[in-house]
C-alpha cells in the first residue's frame, strides 16, 4: 500500500504526492537551518569555552527581530497554505459542471458503504469498480454521522456529511485493487468500514456493471429456497434489498449480488458461506456495536440462509 501510495496511480495522488514532498524538503531545509544554529550558538557563547566574556545582549531599541521573524513565518504559512488551496481548487474544477450528474454515489453509514452507479441501477457495498484511464466524478453524503472516504492511491479524501453533498473525482491510471478505509471517527466500527476499489479495464468495467444490474440468481436447490422464504418472513426483507425480489429496504447493504464481493462486513472477512453463517449466528460477537440484530436462528435456518445468500453471485 505504502509502495502504491508514493508512486501514485492516478493524477490527483500524483499531484498530492509532488505537493507533499515539496513541503517536506522545505519543513526538513528549515528544520536544519534552525538547528544548526543552536549548535553554533551553544558552542560559540558557553559558559564554559568563554568563562569571561559576557553573553551577547542585544539592544531592545535595534528593531524587533522577533518581529521579522514573525513576519517569516507568517508569510511562509500563507504561501504554502495559497498552493494547497491552489491545488484544491483545482481538482474541484475537474470535478465537471455542477450540474453533471455523478457516475458514481456514496453513502457513508454505520458502519460501511453503500456504492451506487445512478446511470445504470447498480448498488453495492464496501467495493467499487471503476474502470482505468476515466475520471469518474462522486457525490458522498451521509446516512447518519461524518465518514470520510479516503482510498490513498486514488488522491484526496472526502467527507460524507449528514445533510450534505460533496463532490470529488477518481481517476486510475493502472489496474489494480486499491485499499481504503473511513478516516474519520464515527463510532465502535470505524476501524472496520473498509474501502476496496478494483479498478479494471473498460471493457471489463461494463461486464462488471451488467452483471450487478441484474436481478438476484433465484434460489437454486431446497435449501436455498427454503433461505429466501425465511429471508422475506423474518425482517431481513425490511433492512436489505435483494433485487429480482421483495426485499427493497436500504437499511443495511444491498445482498443481490453479495457472494461475487470479495469481502465481508465492510472488509473484515475475505467472502466464504462459513462467515456468512457465523455472522447471522451472531453479528455482535464479528462487529460488535452493528446495527444487524441477533435472530437467533436454529442450525437449519442458518444453513438454509447462508445457502440462499451464497447463491447470489
Ligand atoms: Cu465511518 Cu469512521
Amino acid at each position: 500500500m505504502l509502495e502504491r501510495l508514493i508512486h501514485g496511480n492516478s493524477p490527483d495522488n500524483q499531484s498530492i504526492m509532488t505537493l507533499m514532498t515539496g513541503f517536506g524538503v522545505f519543513a526538513v531545509v528549515v528544520a536544519a537551518v534552525i538547528f544548526l544554529a543552536c549548535a553554533y550558538f551553544i558552542y560559540r557563547y558557553s559558559a564554559s569555552g568563554h568563562p569571561s566574556e559576557v553573553p551577547f545582549q542585544r539592544d531592545e531599541a535595534e528593531g524587533a527581530l522577533e518581529v521579522k521573524f514573525g513576519i517569516f513565518a507568517l508569510c511562509t504559512v500563507i504561501v504554502l497554505g495559497l498552493i494547497s488551496v491552489k491545488l484544491i481548487w483545482r481538482m474541484d474544477s475537474e470535478g465537471g459542471e455542477a450540474e453533471q450528474k455523478p457516475d458514481i454515489e456514496i453513502v457513508g453509514h454505520q458502519w460501511w458503504w453503500e456504492i451506487r452507479y445512478p446511470q445504470s441501477g447498480v448498488v453495492t457495498a464496501n467495493v467499487a469498480c471503476l474502470p482505468k484511464g476515466r475520471k469518474m466524478k462522486v457525490a458522498i453524503r451521509s446516512a447518519d454521522v461524518v465518514h470520510d472516504w479516503w482510498v490513498p492511491g486514488l488522491g484526496r479524501k472526502m467527507d460524507a456529511v449528514p445533510g450534505r453533498t460533496n463532490t470529488f473525482t477518481m481517476e486510475a491510471n493502472e489496474t489494480g485493487q486499491y485499499e481504503g478505509a473511513c478516516n474519520e471517527f464515527c463510532g465502535a466500527q470505524h476501524a472496520w468500514m473498509r474501502i476496496l476499489v478494483k479498478v479494471v479495464e473498460p471493457e471489463e468495467y461494463q461486464k462488471w456493471l451488467e452483471h450487478e444490474g441484474q436481478d438476484a440468481e433465484p434460489p437454486g436447490g431446497e435449501s436455498a429456497q427454503r433461505g429466501a422464504q425465511l429471508f422475506q418472513s423474518y425482517s431481513c426483507a425490511s433492512c436489505h434489498q435483494i433485487r429480482g425480489t421483495d426485499a427493497h429496504a436500504h437499511i443495511g447493504p444491498d445482498l443481490t449480488h453479495l457472494a461475487s464481493r470479495p469481502t465481508l462486513f465492510a472488509g473484515m472477512q475475505p467472502y466464504s458461506r462459513q462467515a456468512i453463517k457465523d455472522w447471522l449466528r451472531d453479528p455482535q460477537k464479528i462487529k460488535p456495536g452493528a446495527y444487524m440484530p441477533n435472530f437467533v436462528f436454529s442450525d437449519t435456518e442458518l444453513e438454509d440462509l447462508s445457502s440462499y445468500l451464497d447463491g447470489l453471485k
